[in-house]
Parts: structure tokens; sequence; C-alpha cells
């Protein structure tokens, strides 16, 4: 592959959300200082959502690198369970030793004790739940329930719930309402801007022991951005294809010609994202003001 040719040491666009690659982007930052703010104070009910691949899981993974030692962390990444399956997935993933057939009753007594035990232990719990869009609406609501236990250590159980903007979508519904009265922080990630994008290749490339910083063009660093919208997964995908073609060209430096070559190849993908409306419809109001305006010039038309 082309390792070698460019001096690299790894992969620098891989797909996996890889924490090594960690890059401190604003937006990140943000999300995860407000989320370790919320959940020293105890206020733990929190809500980040985001497109697909703006980088929630690789957040995930950041913020369970970051959690003080006295909250024990409990991560969900596929949470599509059952009220009764959450359950007993929590429980097991708090080391309880249950019996399978325990009542739902009895499991809830379990939990409730177990947290209180923690909290005399000055410990406290954070459910850290990936893809929560994927959750049914029974089991979102059987997070509420356990964060609603009424007693002294009901702070004991912080939750932070990361999902595409469908679940966004869904808390809105009427049924939803406790819930979403629930999260005391919600924070939307948005997609890099320009300049955010560079630093990011940049930031890969040094990573993955590129010597000279930036290996993209400024030509092929627009193309880029413009195709990927910002998106970091699409800006892997396509980083990755450029250089593959750059490095089939015989370049040392990624020019435009193949990041175009990538963006062909990714066309599916490219189209795939939901890009804004708005610019559209201002072409095509403009549009039709030239057209009008030629009509009534020519006096093919009159308008009052
Ligand atoms: N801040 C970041 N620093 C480095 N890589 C990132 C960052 N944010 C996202 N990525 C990369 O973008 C890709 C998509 O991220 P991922 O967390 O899987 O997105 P999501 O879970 O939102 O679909 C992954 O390869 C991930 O490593
Ligand atoms: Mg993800």
């Amino acid at each position: 592959m082309y390792l070698e040719h460019f001096q690299l040491k790894q992969m620098p666009f891989e797909l996996a959300p890889n924490p090594h690659f960690y890059c401190q982007l604003p937006g990140h930052e943000d999300a995860l200082n407000t989320i370790l703010l919320s959940l020293k104070n105890g206020e733990g009910f929190i809500k980040i959502t985001g497109e697909v691949g703006t980088g929630k899981t690789l957040l995930c993974k950041q913020l369970l690198r970051k959690l003080s030692e006295d909250l024990i962390p409990v991560y969900m990444p596929n949470p599509a369970y059952t009220p009764s399956e959450f359950r007993h997935s929590f429980a097991q993933e708090l080391g309880m030793e249950l019996p399978p057939d325990i009542k739902r009753h009895e499991l809830e007594r379990e939990l409730r004790e177990h947290l209180k035990n923690l909290f005399h232990s000055n410990q406290s719990v954070v459910l850290i739940v990936d893809e929560a869009q994927t959750m049914p609406d029974e089991t979102l609501e059987t997070l509420r329930l356990l964060t609603n236990l009424k007693t002294d250590y009901d702070k004991n159980l912080q939750i932070v719930l990361f999902g595409q903007q469908e679940l966004d979508r869904r808390l809105r519904q009427p049924k939803m309402r406790q819930l979403m009265q629930r999260i005391v922080f919600s924070y939307q990630l948005p997609p890099l801007t320009q300049q955010e994008t560079e630093d990011y290749l940049c930031h890969r490339l040094i990573t993955a022991g590129y010597p000279y910083g930036q290996v993209f063009s400024t030509k092929a660093r627009r193309m880029l951005y413009q195709a990927s919208q910002g998106l970091p997964r699409l800006i892997n995908i396509l980083g990755h294809k450029s250089m593959m073609a750059s490095f089939g060209n015989g370049e040392k430096k990624v020019s435009a010609r193949s990041v175009r070559q990538a963006i062909q190849d990714s066309i599916d993908i490219v189209y795939s994202i939901q890009r804004p409306k708005w610019p559209y419809i201002v072409t095509a109001i403009c549009y039709t003001a030239g057209i009008m305006g030629i009509l009534q010039y020519y006096h093919l038309v009159k308008f009052v």
C-alpha cells in the first residue's frame, strides 16, 4: 500500500474510532468538557446527538478514558434491548450476580441496593449508551425510571446518551415528555468547518507518522471539505482513497486530481449526505426572478 511511499508508520484514515487518533476539535472538546463538568456536579442526564460519522463513538471512548476514579462506567455500545434485557445487562455490567429467572421487582430492588452500597463507598455509576436511537421507547422509559428512585442516592446513577438525530425526533413524542424533562444537558455535534477539516487531516497524518505535516494540496483540501461536508467518517473514506489514487499516480503530494478520482469512486456515499436545502431554494428563486425580468424587459409579459 501507500505507507512506504508517503513515509507513514500506520494508516492515517482507518474507519475504526481509535482514541489514539483523537483530535481536539472545538465541537468535540466542548461536548466532552461539558459532560465531564455535569458528571462532576452530579447532574448527569445528558444527550449528545449528531449525524452519522460525526464522531459519537470516538467521543464515548474518549469519555471513558477521562472519567474520574470515583465514577464506575457502564458502557453499552449496542442497546437495542427490551426493558427486561436492559435491566439484566445493566446489572451484569455492574458485576452483580443474579439468578437468570429473577423477578422484575426483585431485580429492581437488588439494583437499588447495589447503588446504595456504592453510594456509601463514595462511588457512583455512569451509564454511557451509544447508538441510543436504537433503544425501543419502553427501554428509554426504563432508563428514566432507573434514575427516579427518589432516594438520597438517586444521583448515584448518571446517564449519557449518544445517538443519531433520530433520537431527538423520538424524544419529542408526547409520551417521552417526562424523559425529555430529565435531560439537563443536550448537545449536537456539528460537522467540521473548512479550517477544522484541514486541522483534522493534518492531525491524523502527523499521528500516523507523516513527517511533513500536510500531504494534500490546497485545492485537494478544499475539494475534500466540500465533498465530505466536514463529516469525519467521510473525510476518512475520501482521504484514504485519495492517498491510494495519489500513490497510483506517482505523486508525492495528493493533488486535486487524485481527490476527484476518490470522489468519483465514492459517489454513492458522497450523495447520501443530507445537504442543506436552502442554497437550492435560493438558486431556484433567483433563476425564476431572472426569467421573469427578461420576459418583462421584452414586453412578453406584464407584471403590475
Ligand atoms: N475528534 C476526532 N478525532 C479523530 N478522529 C475522529 C474524530 N471524530 C471522528 N473521528 C473519526 O471519524 C470516524 C467516524 O467516527 P465515529 O465515532 O465512528 O462516528 P459516529 O459514531 O458518530 O458515527 C472514525 O474513524 C473516527 O475515528
Ligand atoms: Mg457510532
